[in-house]
């Protein structure tokens, strides 16, 4: 695996918002008699900062709605981003209009956890990977766009043969090697893989990771790949982000986030995996629910379930600052040295 320094993605500062205020008569509340109008906004993305290195598979982890999907769409320009800059390698991209963002659209592209609502049910698989590619090199003629869907169903595992039937007509595992083949269509550099096994039967999971490793080094691809499950990210990332409540909470190497993880909502997440004949970390079990994005806690975002919650801690944002084992960690009892 050849990981070059190079960005070829960058996000700065990005916040997603959802507002969910929804119409004029959900929104009318009253106060002392008197009707007042209200607001009310998902903070999905809370100003993030992420370089996504050329070659690499950049593992973004933690848990339900914490904002990993949203960041996947948002870096895909699937969403606009509230505020905040991302750039493709020097472009920025994410106030370019429709037209001038289409040789940007073909060069990202997004798999789904769901490979059975992802796949159109009416279209054959030929048509399902010849759409992009006509719409992406019209220069190709019909017998060039046919031995490239062939081309790519080789390369995916499912036989060309079976080109003509329906999305229906195959396995789950099948399906996401389809979905899969839709992206590598269009010869992309990026791919937003979202949860991309979790809805996989567990015996099928490691084909289809093992896919997605070999489509990396055959074609020089650069992922993004969102999960929950940290056995996956030990097995294919080169570096880990951890998000908590749409926040960066630490970006680490694999190595170092497996063997020294700083923050403690890593070391809690990272506690909480089952290990056969290792001894891992003692298990730390976290006070409290997530807290809801629409109501973010002040200061630290993870204070009111942090072990070691301080003043600071609910009244100052931490910065994210490099360690000394080269970590990315935003933590304020870390940088006091009040956590070992
Ligand atoms: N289109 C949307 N409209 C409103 N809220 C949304 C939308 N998409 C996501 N959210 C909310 O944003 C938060 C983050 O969601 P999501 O990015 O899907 O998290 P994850 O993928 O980590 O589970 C959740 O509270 C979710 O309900
Ligand atoms: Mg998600």
């Amino acid at each position: 695996m050849t990981v070059q320094t190079e960005s070829l993605v960058r996000i700065e500062h990005v916040v997603k918002h959802f507002d969910i205020s929804g119409g004029f008569l959900d929104r009318i509340k009253f106060s002392g008699g008197l009707p007042y109008l209200t607001t009310t906004t998902v903070k999905a993305i809370n100003g993030m900062s992420l370089d996504i290195c050329r070659g690499e598979i950049l593992s973004v982890v933690g848990e339900s709605g914490c904002g990993k999907s949203t960041l996947g769409r948002t870096v895909l320009g699937l969403y606009p981003p509230t505020s905040g800059e991302i750039y493709f390698q020097d472009s920025r991209i994410d106030n370019l209009s429709q037209t001038n963002m289409l040789p940007f659209r073909r060069k990202m592209q997004m798999v789904f956890q769901d490979p059975y609502a992802s796949l159109n049910p009416r279209m054959t698989v030929r048509q399902i990977l010849e759409e992009p590619t006509r719409f992406h090199f019209p220069e190709l003629n019909t017998m060039q766009v046919r031995d490239k869907v062939a081309e790519v169903m080789n390369q995916v595992g499912v036989d060309p043969a079976w080109a003509g039937r329906f999305p229906h007509e195959f396995s789950g595992g099948q399906r996401q090697r389809i979905s899969i083949a839709r992206a590598l269509m269009v010869d992309p550099e990026f791919i937003v893989a979202d949860e991309p096994i979790s809805a996989l039967d567990v015996s099928i999971q490691a084909q289809i990771l093992n896919l997605i490793m070999d489509c990396q080094e055959r074609f020089g691809l650069t992922y993004l790949f969102i999960t929950h499950d940290l056995s996956v990210v030990e097995h294919i990332s080169t570096r880990v982000a951890v998000m908590y409540l749409g926040t960066l909470c630490e970006l680490a190497s694999k190595n170092n986030l497996y063997q020294e993880p700083l923050h403690p909502y890593s070391r809690a997440l990272l506690s909480a995996i089952p290990r056969l004949g290792r001894s891992g970390f003692e298990h730390i079990r976290l006070k409290g629910e997530v807290p809801t994005p629409t109501h973010l806690p002040s200061g630290c975002v993870f204070h009111t379930r942090c072990p070691h919650t301080n003043e600071r801690c609910r009244q100052e944002i931490p910065a994210l600052r490099t360690q000394t084992n080269g970590s990315l960690v935003a933590c304020h009892g870390l940088e006091e040295g009040r956590i070992a």
